[in-house]
């Protein structure tokens, strides 16, 4: 079935593509994904080894410290982030210490999981219709407002938080990578449909972003917590109730994101935060009032971040 739409280039016609699979389709096109999905990289060496620490009660910060200097991609970042406007240091550093004092551990450890992340997968996205910059600004937001909010709410989620928000939307980069062309057409026709990209994505691949993004976090064996971020941050009822708060922080850190207008995920509707966000967390709608304008002061840093880590 197709129906035309006018773009939003005046004169110019584009036909939406819609397609009507039967189950037998989607499994055949799940199954062909698995199949590819095998041609992505591996999990990058510095986010496994960050998962790990993180996991590891005897692990210390020194010993992290430690690996990720000897990173050379990773020091250039945190060294060019330290000499960035954002931090002011009256002078040039050049020092990779000084500079973990400048920006802080945990925003070494942020930008150690940003920089292994985009360099794995950067050059596996390429889409005519969705701007690729835009969509990493959009995933470095809401890693930042996962942290925010689990810090007013719960310290226990606080180590993995930024991990779920940064690799909410991770499928979409396993989307375009599997087609291209089929991705573009379902941000074409979410926008031009005013539809969520995750219904769009299903009706042309069989699946959507959260079911792709859940297939790379088992290749790259995950945390169970983080790929259910992944898997279930527009659909947290379908998640298994002991990892609901997890599915919970991606979709709050989501909602953040784009009610603050930090960078794009595909299609600019915003959604309703969903009541469960509440309940479950325990918070407020002052909360979340607080979560957003704290973000908002973040957003010289998360530019600079991103500037850093290119
Ligand atoms: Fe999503």
């Amino acid at each position: 079935m197709f129906g035309i739409v006018m773009s939003e280039r005046p004169f110019y016609l584009r036909i939406i593509k819609m397609t009507n699979l039967s189950d037998d389709d989607k499994i055949s096109e799940k199954r062909r994904a698995i199949q590819k999905i095998e041609f992505l990289p591996t999990i990058p060496v510095m986010l496994q080894k960050i998962i790990a620490t993180s996991y590891d009660p005897d692990s210390s910060a020194q010993d992290l410290q430690e690996t990720i200097i000897k990173d050379q991609s990773i020091s250039a970042a945190i060294l060019k982030l330290a000499n960035s406007a954002y931090y002011g240091y009256p002078r040039s550093v050049d020092d990779i210490s000084r500079a973990i004092v400048i920006i802080g551990f945990k925003t070494v450890v942020s930008v150690a999981i940003c920089v292994s992340v985009f360099k794995s997968l950067s050059d596996k996205f390429n889409s005519q219709e969705f701007n690729v910059e835009e969509f990493w600004k959009h995933t470095f937001a809401a890693g930042e407002a996962a942290k925010i909010l689990v810090q007013k709410v719960d310290q226990e989620l606080s180590s993995h938080a930024y991990i779920i928000g940064l690799l909410h939307d991770i499928g979409k980069v396993v989307l375009s990578f599997l087609n291209s062309s089929n991705f573009d057409d379902a941000v074409f026709n979410a926008r031009a449909l005013n539809k969520p990209l995750y219904r769009c994505e299903e009706e042309i691949f069989g699946f959507d972003h959260q079911a792709a993004g859940g297939l790379l976090g088992d290749r790259w064996q995950l945390p169970e917590n983080i790929v259910a971020g992944i898997k279930y941050h527009h659909n947290i009822e379908a998640c298994p109730e002991h990892l609901q708060e997890d599915a919970i922080t991606a979709h709050a850190a989501n909602y953040l994101a784009k009610s603050a207008k930090f960078g794009s995920s595909g299609d600019e509707r915003l959604w309703v935060l969903h009541p469960l966000v509440k309940t479950k967390l325990n918070i407020t709608s002052e909360t979340v009032n607080e979560v957003k304008s704290e973000l908002d002061k973040k957003r010289e840093e998360i530019n600079m971040f991103l500037e850093s880590i290119e």
